[in-house]
């Protein structure tokens, strides 16, 4: 090796072993490698040789190139390296481990029993609608015959969004009835999974917001036989069990016959806070189309009937998880939403 070229390299590895971080590497970089730097003038120098040591001394150069690179590389790898030392001290953790797993999240037990329930109705032909929950009181109530002066209206402690308007938040899944009938041709078979909202006060079976799944079939020549079959069908279902229910009548301005379905409250035999002491739990109020809201929503009564339910949906879930308050669903609290 030459003597300038051996002078050069101990020169130059020095400079690069002493480097304190990248910037004093990449003006050592420029110093020796660049166009103008040590190493590519030595190379520059070889033109100038007799071509019987330009082979040996073109070799010496390249070979001089290759350590410093090699010598940069490594260094730049060594601060590095002592840099994350510093940060990993500094900060008290390891960046390089990997993560914690993010946590995974569960389906809500109403969206389940919803499912469930589109499974069921959907193998039975049922279509699956869907209404808007900011709704107008023609469809709420006047449409399915419950007019501005009539009591039926108090039961339903209504949250307006604005009055003159009439616009309110709607305070069952009655409504879309009128929106399928206006739309859909008879026969025909729908539910409706859907939130509701009532201003009233809760306790553990009533929530402000809450969930009912209507249920509407309108076609010739049905009875309430049809209305009980597929009642006792579809809680069987839902419950995957045979669940003990009981059939009164009840009254509600858009069915005639009207019924309330209740079923025999799961958390105790002689009366708790759920069913309020009653031992049975109203589920599913039900009933025949009245004639009147048949009209309204333009399907000609005198050839069709049609029969029409009102799940309580919310109430469905504490029963079929054994939920002992309605408070629990809507309060977002992961330590309940994570069990199901
Ligand atoms: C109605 O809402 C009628 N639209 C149901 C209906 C539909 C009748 C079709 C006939 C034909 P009701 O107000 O009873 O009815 O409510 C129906 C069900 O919703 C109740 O049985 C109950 O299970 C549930 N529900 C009512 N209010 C609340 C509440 N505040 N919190 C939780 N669930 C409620």
């Amino acid at each position: 090796m030459g003597a300038d070229s051996a002078a050069l390299r101990g020169e130059a590895l020095a400079a690069v072993a002493g480097a304190k971080d990248g910037e004093q590497l990449a003006a050592l970089e420029r110093q020796y490698l660049g166009k103008e730097g040590a190493v590519g003038q030595l190379m520059g120098a070889l033109r100038a040789l007799p071509p019987a040591e330009r082979a040996r001394a073109g070799q010496e150069a390249n070979e001089l190139k290759r350590a410093v690179e090699g010598a940069l590389a490594e260094r730049r790898a060594e601060l590095a390296r002592a840099r994350l030392d510093a940060e990993r001290s500094a900060v008290g953790f390891d960046p390089t481990l990997p993560p914690a797993p993010a946590p995974r999240g569960s389906l809500h037990p109403l969206t389940h029993v919803v499912r469930r329930l589109e499974e069921v109705f959907s193998a039975m032909g049922y279509a699956i609608l869907d209404g808007p929950e900011v709704e107008l009181d023609y469809y709420n109530f006047e449409a399915l015959n419950i007019p501005a002066d009539h009591p039926a209206r108090e039961m339903h402690d209504t949250f307006w969004c604005d009055r003159e308007q009439k616009l309110l938040m709607r305070t069952h899944t009655s409504p879309v009835q009128i929106r399928a009938l206006e739309r859909l041709k008879p026969p025909f078979r729908a539910i409706v999974p859907g939130r509701c909202f009532r201003n009233e006060t809760t306790d553990a079976s009533h929530e402000h917001t809450f969930h009912q799944m209507e249920g509407l079939v309108v076609g010739e020549g049905l009875t309430v036989g049809h209305l009980i079959g597929t009642m006792k069908t579809f809680l069987r279902e839902a419950f995957r069990r045979e669940v003990e229910v009981r059939l009164r009548p009840g009254y509600f301005p858009f069915v005639e016959p009207g019924f309330e379905l209740d079923v025999r409250c799961p958390f105790c035999t002689d009366g708790c806070s759920v069913c309020k002491r009653s031992t049975w739990i109203e589920l599913c109020p039900c009933g025949m189309v009245h004639p009147r809201v048949l009209k309204y929503g333009g399907v000609d009564s005198e050839r069709y009937t049609g029969f029409a339910f009102g799940l309580g949906l919310s109430r469905l879930v504490m029963l079929r998880y054994g939920i002992d308050d309605i408070r629990h669903l809507m309060a977002a609290d992961l330590r309940f939403l994570g069990q199901f």
